[in-house]
């Protein structure tokens, strides 16, 4: 798929990982919708420096636990833009629990920001690409599905089940949509974690370094480009999956 001209939709693009997807979508020519949900200063900063690589940027502030919220999101008919035909799932959130002490509360919430909304952005992109169009989604996804977390067990769940929605996906929407994940590994610390621990963790992995924001931009276009590629999900882990558990 040649990116310049196109429309891209990044969900979670104010900060962090997603800042650096929406950049090298900018840089590559895409026109962006940046979806944020409480970072709207951040939003701001990322899309103003989209902009400044000539494209245009538009602002969506949703929050895609809430029942309408991904289908507001996906409500793009008075966009100013040509049709969205990149969508990239990527706002998440990492809840800590385990299966003795998780609330249907906390359950929820993970499973309506980490699989439902990407289910339904992808349900909705889908029917709005006009025939002639090619299309292409990505979904940011964790390589641990393989090797899950005990004490992050209901974001381990989703995003396994995120892995099985993405080939699932592929096969219903070809030929006329790509379905690809990325699958990260060390690449930033946490939140509440600094780059100190993310050193520590990656020291003992095969590459023995984090991953950092570069390589998941540069995967990113890789797969939108390479139009043979779907229902593939792309390890960026440095080689943890060859260790021993
Ligand atoms: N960091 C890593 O090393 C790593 C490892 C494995 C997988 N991943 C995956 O890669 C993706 C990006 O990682 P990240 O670390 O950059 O993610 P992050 O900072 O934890 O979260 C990304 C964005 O998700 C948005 N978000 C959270 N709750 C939301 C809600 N209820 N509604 C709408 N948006 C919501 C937030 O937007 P606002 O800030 O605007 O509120 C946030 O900026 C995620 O899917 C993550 O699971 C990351």
């Amino acid at each position: 798929m040649e990116l310049k001209g196109k429309t891209a939709l990044v969900t979670g693009g104010s900060q962090r990982i997603g800042r650096a997807l929406v950049l090298a979508l900018a840089g590559a020519g895409c026109n962006l919708i940046l979806h944020y949900y409480r970072s709207a200063e951040a939003a701001q900063e990322t899309a103003a420096e989209a902009e400044a690589l000539g494209v245009r940027v538009l602002l969506k502030q949703t929050n895609l636990s809430d029942g309408e919220g991904a289908a507001s999101l996906a409500d793009v008919s008075n966009v100013d833009l040509p049709p969205v035909q990149v969508l990239v799932n990527s706002a998440a959130v990492f809840s800590k629990d385990s299966l003795l002490d998780m609330t249907v509360d906390e359950w929820s919430k993970t499973f309506r920001v980490n699989l439902r909304a990407p289910v339904l952005l992808t349900q909705a992109f889908a029917k709005a690409l006009p025939s002639d169009l090619g299309g292409a989604v990505i979904n940011m996804t964790d390589w641990r599905t393989a090797r899950p977390y005990p004490d992050h067990f209901s974001y381990s769940i989703a995003k396994g089940a995120l892995d099985t929605f993405t080939k699932t996906a592929a096969l219903s929407l070809a030929p006329q949509i790509r379905v690809n994940a990325i699958a990260l590994g060390a690449m930033l610390p946490p939140p509440d974690q600094d780059q100190a621990y993310l050193d520590v963790l990656a020291s003992t992995l095969p590459l023995q370094r984090p991953g950092g924001v570069q390589v998941i931009a540069d995967s990113l276009l890789y797969v939108l480009r390479n139009d043979f590629v779907t229902g593939e999900i792309i390890r960026l882990n440095g080689g943890a999956h060859l260790q021993h558990p």
